[in-house]
């Protein structure tokens, strides 16, 4: 069904031009060490339990009231166990209007800001366990509303936890995938997105405020086009276990936009994201030395030091 070439970086089939991968294309996963983020429901559990099944020693960061992703990394990192791959997943969408603790506005709080932190805080694992490690980070077809702001990246001003929120922190995902991915190079870790269309999970079906035109509208369309979450979760199940995509860090896993309405294919294809920030190298590194700034300042508010940038 799809065009194969053979032109990949280890001389075999490009794997851009396979658009079909399932779980049962995953090979053994036994040995390796991976997080998800949010993975009590929804793709996170999916893919958890599919990299389970193939054998890697997976670890669920779920919500938790009284620890923080400082306390997560310390405690993981107290196991002495190795990590081969991040799956940062966890997400919110058209929630009621709210800050974060730490005075982030909810939504670009956990779904940018977090997953910013936590890799930063593993990354000296996931580099110890090199070659092969990976980051693979959850962004939205949101993406191409996305536009970042530039004087208030934090949220503060922001009047509603809405979609130019989402919008924002999903296309704040990819350009950190990016800049991240270019700042690696040679060291063995590489990073992707992935995006899987519209899906019926507890985001959509059970989370959203209801009191949003937005949010009513989102929810029928989930229910009539979203796909699978199983199926869904194949954009973050590739990216995280096929080992021919190595050599291909940067990209973005998603369906054709057409497909986006077409049900339930196992597309875990590339694709380039819509958005021109995703392409504008200039703005992932403005992008990425703001956030520093920002959490840095954040961590020693709280005593907590710092975190470095990162270099191969
Ligand atoms: N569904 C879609 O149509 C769609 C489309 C594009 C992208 N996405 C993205 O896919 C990802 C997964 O969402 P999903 O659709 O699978 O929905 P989901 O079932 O609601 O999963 C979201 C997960 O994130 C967790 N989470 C939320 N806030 C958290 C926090 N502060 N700390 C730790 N975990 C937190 C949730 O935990 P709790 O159960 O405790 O809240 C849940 O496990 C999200 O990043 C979302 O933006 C979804």
């Amino acid at each position: 069904m799809s065009k194969t070439h053979t032109n990949g970086s280890n001389g075999s089939v490009d794997p851009r031009s396979k658009h079909f991968w399932t779980t049962r294309d995953m090979p053994p996963q036994d040995g390796k060490v991976v997080i998800v983020t949010g993975a009590s429901s929804g793709m996170g559990w999916y893919c958890a339990q599919a990299l389970a099944e193939h054998g890697a020693h997976v670890i669920i960061a779920a919500r938790s009231l009284d620890r923080s992703i400082v306390d997560f990394a310390k405690a993981f990192k107290k196991k002495k166990l190795p990590l081969h791959t991040l799956v940062n997943n966890a997400g919110v969408f058209l929630v009621p209007h709210d800050h974060t603790e730490e005075g982030f506005e909810t939504t670009v709080g956990i779904n940018y800001f977090g997953h910013f932190l936590l890799t930063h805080l593993l990354m000296d694992k996931l580099k110890e366990s090199a070659p092969g490690s990976r980051v693979v980070s959850m962004a939205s077809l949101f993406e191409l509303l996305g536009n970042v702001n530039w004087s208030d990246l934090e949220g503060k001003k922001a009047r509603e936890s809405g979609i130019f929120e989402y919008s924002t922190s999903k296309v704040e995902i990819i350009m950190m995938v990016r800049e991240m991915n270019k700042r690696l190079k040679g060291s063995g870790v590489e990073c992707f997105a992935s995006q899987p269309g519209l899906v019926q999970t507890q985001l959509n079906m059970r989370k959203l405020d209801h009191s949003k035109l937005t949010s009513n509208l989102l929810d029928i369309s989930t229910r009539i086009y979203g796909q699978r979450a199983d199926r869904a979760s194949l954009c973050l199940q590739r990216p995280a276990s096929d080992p021919t995509v190595t050599g291909y860090g940067g990209s973005y896993f998603s369906p054709p936009w057409l497909w986006i309405l077409a049900l339930n294919f196992d597309h875990a294809g590339m694709r380039e994201p819509g958005n021109s920030l995703a392409r504008d190298e200039a703005a992932w590194a403005r992008l990425y030395n703001q956030t520093l700034l920002i959490v840095n300042h954040k961590l020693q508010e709280k005593g907590l030091g710092s975190i470095e940038p990162i270099t191969a």
